[in-house]
């Protein structure tokens, strides 16, 4: 670990503290150009929001869901593939709306975008090891930057992406979709009513068989098949560890307050054995093809354990080896409840005695009903229509640009961007060390003790002027 980097943070802390102390919000502390702290920091209002989107894999859907949002404009896009270039293209074409400026032809004309006076957020849909390069370059050029999942691959990326954050004051969020997603969305509600009394344990995961898409060569002409030269597939061939964590577990941090009245304390992680890549590997391609000699680190199954400070346990898993359905989990317990999702279901004790011993598919309907998240119930039909994984990244693009033009803090700050990450290199160090028990830093630097949790938001469509004939239907959006 760089000292200089801790050093900068012991340096901020001092500025929170004075003002948590003084009862104020620490962002109206006047700062010096030293930066200060990210945790309720929103930027002036902006009447236009100009956004450059990089990799438009996952990134195409980012462009057209962002380009429909009123006063939000796709100026750029940049990618090395030219099919996929030209198929947006052809998209803003037919939608009759102002084509982006393009930036292609080399690994790092990203840079250029980046640089442009166009552009004022970042939308960075790249592989992996581009997430945390191309932040850091876009905060230090001035930029508001939202990045994917898993945003950071390692602790010391977490450390200079909060640090970087801090002394910019430019937005990092993590482009976490599965926090708008319905059933989620319900959960915190339900949460944040107290329905399920004090909440003591979650369960997560990512489940989902992806030996096609990591195995599946990338066709360049059509720019589609699996993924561009093999990222993910490299990337599990070489790390353990539970490696895309954020889907399941940013939710269940928001219902348990992490950052904002808890804090991660310790974790264990434990891998099974490899079996199903290398066998899928030498089926699909012979045994003497490269794909089959690759040898794989990655188990077909992480389990890991995170203990929060108040004492709350999270079990998250990470699978995307074997044949098996698409599962999240989503189970969040408390001393008065329980809801769980695939397929959903949830329960309220009657009293402190009662046991809660079967669910019953009516009254999950009625608490879905009664009990929806006000922003799914305003804008969650709109959603659907947009597409991406149900509505839900629609909705995470619309409350991004809705707080970057009305001047709010963003739902998800640097520090559950780098809570959230530090899982993947932290479980992989466990599991690698026979699930010996590893200490997560706490990004805030003690400010998680009073900041408060995140409300329950929402979006004024009337004030915005979303007009729902205006908004067209991705039919095609990747649900990967
Ligand atoms: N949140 C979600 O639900 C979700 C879903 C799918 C993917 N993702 C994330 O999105 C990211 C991209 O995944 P994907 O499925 O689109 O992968 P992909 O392989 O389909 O696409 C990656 C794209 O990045 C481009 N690229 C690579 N290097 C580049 C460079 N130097 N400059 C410009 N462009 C470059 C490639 O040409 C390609 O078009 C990953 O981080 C993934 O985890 C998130």
């Amino acid at each position: 670990m760089d000292t200089n980097r801790r050093e900068f943070l012991k340096g901020t802390f001092w500025m929170g503290a004075a003002a948590f102390a003084a009862g104020c919000a620490m962002d109206k502390i006047a700062l010096g150009p030293q930066g200060g702290p990210m945790m309720t920091y929103a930027d002036k209002p902006m009447k236009k929001v100009r956004v450059g989107v990089i990799g438009l894999g996952r990134g195409e859907g980012a462009v057209r869901r962002m380009a429909q949002i009123p006063n939000t404009y796709v100026t750029a896009i940049c990618d090395l593939n030219e099919a996929r270039i030209n198929k947006q293209l052809k998209w803003f074409d037919q939608m009759k709306i102002a084509r982006p400026k393009v930036y292609t032809g080399g690994p790092e004309e990203w840079k250029k975008l980046v640089d442009s006076d166009e552009v004022d957020l970042v939308y960075n849909a790249t592989p992996w090891l581009l997430h945390a390069p191309i932040g850091l370059y876009a905060m230090r050029a001035g930029k508001h930057v939202a990045i994917e999942v898993p945003a950071a691959l390692t602790e010391d990326e977490c450390y200079e992406l909060v640090e970087t954050s801090e002394k910019t004051r430019r937005h990092c969020m993590q482009l976490e979709n599965c926090c708008y997603g319905e059933i989620e969305l319900l959960s915190l509600n339900l949460c944040r009513k107290g329905l399920l009394g004090e909440i003591v344990h979650g369960e997560c995961a990512y489940i989902h068989d992806l030996r096609s898409y990591c195995y599946d060569k990338f066709d360049e002409e059509k720019g589609g098949g699996g993924y561009w030269d093999y990222w993910r597939l490299k990337y599990n061939a070489k790390h353990g560890g539970n490696q895309y964590q954020t889907h399941g577990l940013g939710p269940v941090c928001q219902y348990m307050n992490i950052n904002r009245g808890d804090q991660f304390d310790f974790l264990v992680s434990v891998d099974s054995k490899q079996e199903s890549f290398e066998r899928y590997a030498k089926a699909k391609f012979g045994a003497d093809s490269w794909q089959a000699k690759t040898k794989v680190k990655m188990g077909d199954m992480n389990t890991s354990i995170i203990k929060t400070k108040l004492g709350r346990t999270i079990m998250l898993q990470h699978n995307v080896s074997n044949p098996r359905p698409y599962n999240r989990i989503n189970l969040i317990s408390g001393t008065k409840g329980i809801l769980q999702d695939y397929p959903y279901r949830c329960t309220f004790a009657k009293n402190e005695i009662d046991g809660c011993h079967n669910y019953s598919p009516e009254f999950a309907e009625k608490v879905r009903k009664e009990h929806m998240h006000p922003l799914w119930k305003k804008c969650g039909k709109l959603a659907a229509k947009v597409g991406g994984h149900g509505g839900m990244d629609f909705l995470m693009d619309l409350r991004l640009s809705y707080c970057l033009q009305n001047g709010l803090p963003l739902d998800m700050n640097v520090y559950d961007l780098a809570s959230w990450c530090v899982i993947g290199e932290l479980s992989e160090k466990s599991s690698d060390n026979r699930g010996r028990s590893i200490d997560i830093p706490d990004f805030t630097n003690g400010a998680w003790k009073t900041a408060a949790p995140l409300g329950i938001v929402d979006v004024d469509i009337e004030k915005l002027g979303i007009k729902d004939d205006a908004i067209k239907a991705h039919k095609d959006a990747m649900n990967v």
